[in-house]
């Protein structure tokens, strides 16, 4: 309770909050924007507005500066050990189309990638479709009847032929953790390379690439108190010898040189052969803000009050004597093996009819499919599932609030 009670002054800081009657649990799509976040981005606009790494005026230079420190914030936060290692992306999706693009396209008909069934599309459809152009196969490890990643199945399915293996870190859908450390140690016993979906994860726990022994991890801005339109790809530097841009532009080469029979182009270092164009400027200076947000709080400190707010549901849900029966949960029910998500049915209700009545109280969640259409074919909820998702703004009340409402939706469709 100690930690719930010092993190409810972070509410002050969250301008939606003061401005809207709402219950945001809709975190999972995307977190609110705390002030310190969009003064950052404003004050970028306001006293730059200048590209990075090409001018030498003032104001280019300052907002560079600022561009390299905000790799350097992410840098620390995910503890990876080199600032080359972090890629500055559009967001998650971008980061894994980069991974698979780079990784997918030298592989051949021989080959597997094995991912599993509660990736989010971002993690999915990448390979599928690179699967398509150079024709290996997609393997895709099960989830146990706990909702739990099936660890025994994952080791079965790696073989010599597997390049890669890439995995969510926390399904967006059912909460599950998924043990990376456990999975570097299986993968680490094959050639093949991990690449992990951080977009549920990073946001809500500490992370170091480090000791997890990832090759990739990708993550957006906007669900971690950052603006949208930024993402980052952390690639390992050693594996960075192996790959080439997939993407390519202004702004990630030393000399292009032609000699009248062909081009001998010499790319900058890492990360910034990574990011060919302009980037999203006001994004990174954000992003860092939003990172230093964090740290101050401490992950450690957001671990704990989402698992209360997890833990809390669940009990109120379990012991309502209205709500018994009535509504279907998904996900682990032991809260070490689950994040701060929760996905569930109400009995013979469509989930975007019970979402449009909890906004009717002004409490915002997440209905339908979420990106994991396999995943609810998996786990039979054809119609989709309504999504709660915490943050470190959320509170006990809130969750009360959107029981009571839950209460009075089950008594008006089953009376
Ligand atoms: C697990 C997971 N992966 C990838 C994504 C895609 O993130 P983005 O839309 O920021 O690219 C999401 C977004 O919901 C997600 O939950």
């Amino acid at each position: 309770m100690g930690l719930l009670t010092d993190l409810r002054f972070v509410r002050d800081d969250f301008p939606v909050l003061r401005y809207e009657k709402v219950i945001y649990f809709d975190n999972a799509a995307t977190s609110l924007k705390p002030v310190q976040v969009i003064d950052a981005v404003k004050n970028y606009y306001e006293r730059m507005s200048s590209n990075v790494h090409r001018g030498v005026h003032r104001l280019s230079m300052e907002a560079s500066r600022l561009y390299e420190e905000a790799h350097e914030e992410v840098r620390r936060f995910i503890n990876a050990k080199y600032l080359e290692e972090v890629v500055f992306t559009s967001g998650t999706t971008q980061s894994l189309n980069l991974a698979a693009y780079m990784l997918g396209l030298k592989l051949s008909e021989r080959d597997n990638v094995v991912i599993s069934v509660m990736e989010h599309h971002s993690n999915l459809l990448p390979w599928i479709t690179l699967s398509q152009l150079r024709g290996f196969k997609v393997r895709i490890v099960d989830i146990r009847d706990d909702y739990t990643l099936n660890y025994e199945i994952l080791s079965e399915l790696i073989d010599r032929n597997t390049k890669v293996v890439a995995l969510t870190q926390m399904s967006n859908v059912l909460g599950t953790k998924v043990d990376i450390k456990r999975v570097s140690k299986i993968v680490r016993e094959s050639d093949a390379l991990l690449v992990v979906d951080g977009a549920q994860s990073v946001p809500h726990m500490p992370i170091s690439v480090v000791d997890l022994d990832v090759d990739f991890m990708a993550f957006s801005g906007h669900k971690m108190l950052g603006p949208t339109g930024i993402g980052v790809l952390y690639i390992r530097k050693d594996v960075q010898e192996l790959l080439k841009p997939s993407f390519t532009g202004g702004g990630i080469v030393e000399s292009v040189l032609y000699d009248g029979n062909g081009f001998t182009v010499k790319l900058l270092e890492s990360p910034w052969r990574f990011e060919p164009g302009t980037p999203d400027i006001s994004g990174a200076i954000g992003l860092a803000e939003a990172v230093r947000y964090l740290r101050r709080l401490g992950m450690d400190s957001v671990v704990s009050h989402e698992r209360e707010l997890v833990g809390y549901m669940i009990s109120r849900i379990k012991n309502d004597e209205v709500l018994a029966g009535k509504l279907t949960t998904y996900g682990p029910q032991t809260l070490e093996d689950r994040g701060g998500i929760i996905s569930f049915n109400v009995v013979n209700s469509n989930p975007h009819i019970v979402a449009s009545f909890l906004d009717t109280y002004n409490i915002a969640v997440r209905s339908g499919y979420h990106c994991a259409h396999p995943l609810h074919q998996r786990i039979r909820a054809d119609e989709g599932t309504v999504r709660v998702s915490f943050y470190i703004y959320n509170t006990l009340d809130e969750v009360d609030a959107m029981v009571e409402v839950l209460k009075e939706y089950v008594r008006k469709v089953t009376k």
